[in-house]
């Protein structure tokens, strides 16, 4: 695996994968990885002859009062867990690569960046569309993969390749894998790490107040009721606040107050010790 810093080598390097009209896949992460990065790296190479991924703790996705400086950064765990993974190239820019001085550009997608994760997080989606716009830009990837368990960042993503007419990856070609869970239904996310062994058992009923309201609304119940009745389950599993739980349609996630069997997701975030944990599940058959 070679490990890159400098984005003149990357290009050269992209274009030796690509040699002969071999397919790239393009893994973007921020390190710290876990078992669903590693599924995301599986993942990548059904699709493609060759996976570069990328490790960058982006700043413009994290808010003045965020965990920029506590966000765990392991790059000799993580380079070894992708060279294992048979990763070709690892992308690991600097700061000052990715925004050099004077760098004025933002990508701001409406809509669909302004609810839910975004009314928490203000700037959060710009920052992630931003800096993946930039990643496609300098891997040029023939595909790229990302984690269901962030749903609205991957349908910022797909919004915004959309309506900028990137070429690589094309639209069809951001790909979805479904959330890995622990085996208590925890969804895996760098951020458990902020978790005590306590709370980490307590975060786990989360998954399980989902899959209560679910049912309840694919069994016919009132959005609203079921929606109240979950907020109520996530305080009670022990969970300090609720920033939202929403029924939204997958695609646009405008929010639903009725459910009748179209592609919808329910979407959580809360609050629970020093982490902000955030899940989602598809009703609907999506
Ligand atoms: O999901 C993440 O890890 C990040 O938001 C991403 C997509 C790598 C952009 O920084």
């Amino acid at each position: 695996m070679q490990t890159i810093k400098r984005l003149v080598e990357l290009r050269e390097a992209v274009d030796a994968l690509k040699n002969g009209g071999k397919r790239v896949a393009l893994v973007p992460t921020m390190g710290a990885l876990h078992q669903g990065h590693l599924t995301l790296v599986r993942e990548a190479a059904k699709h493609a002859d060759h996976v570069v991924a990328s490790i960058f703790v982006n700043p413009r996705q994290f808010g003045p009062n965020e965990d920029l400086d506590a966000y765990p950064r392991r790059m000799a765990a993580d380079s070894a867990l992708l060279e294992a993974e048979g990763v070709a190239v690892l992308w690991a820019p600097t700061v000052d690569q990715m925004y050099p001085d004077g760098y004025a550009t933002n990508v701001s997608v409406s809509g669909v960046s302004e609810v839910a994760c975004g009314a928490a997080r203000p700037g959060h989606f710009d920052g992630v569309a931003t800096v993946v716009c930039k990643l496609f830009n300098q891997v040029r990837p023939d595909v790229a993969l990302f984690g269901e368990k962030d749903w609205q960042q991957l349908a910022v993503i797909r919004r915004m390749a959309r309506d900028l007419d990137l070429t690589l990856p094309k639209t069809d070609a951001i790909i979805g894998v479904p959330t890995v869970r622990e085996a208590s239904g925890l969804a895996m996310s760098s951020r458990n790490q902020y978790l005590t062994a306590a709370e980490r058992d307590q975060a786990a009923g989360l998954s399980a107040a989902m899959r209560k309201a679910i049912a309840a609304i694919e069994g016919g119940a009132d959005v609203t009721a079921s929606l109240s009745a979950l907020n109520t389950d996530i305080l009670a599993t022990g969970f300090l606040s609720v920033d939202y739980a929403d029924l939204r349609d997958a695609a646009t996630l405008a929010e639903l107050a009725t459910f009748s069997g179209q592609p919808a997701r329910l979407l959580v975030a809360a609050r629970m010790g020093a982490a902000r944990l955030i899940d989602n599940m598809g009703l609907g058959g999506n």
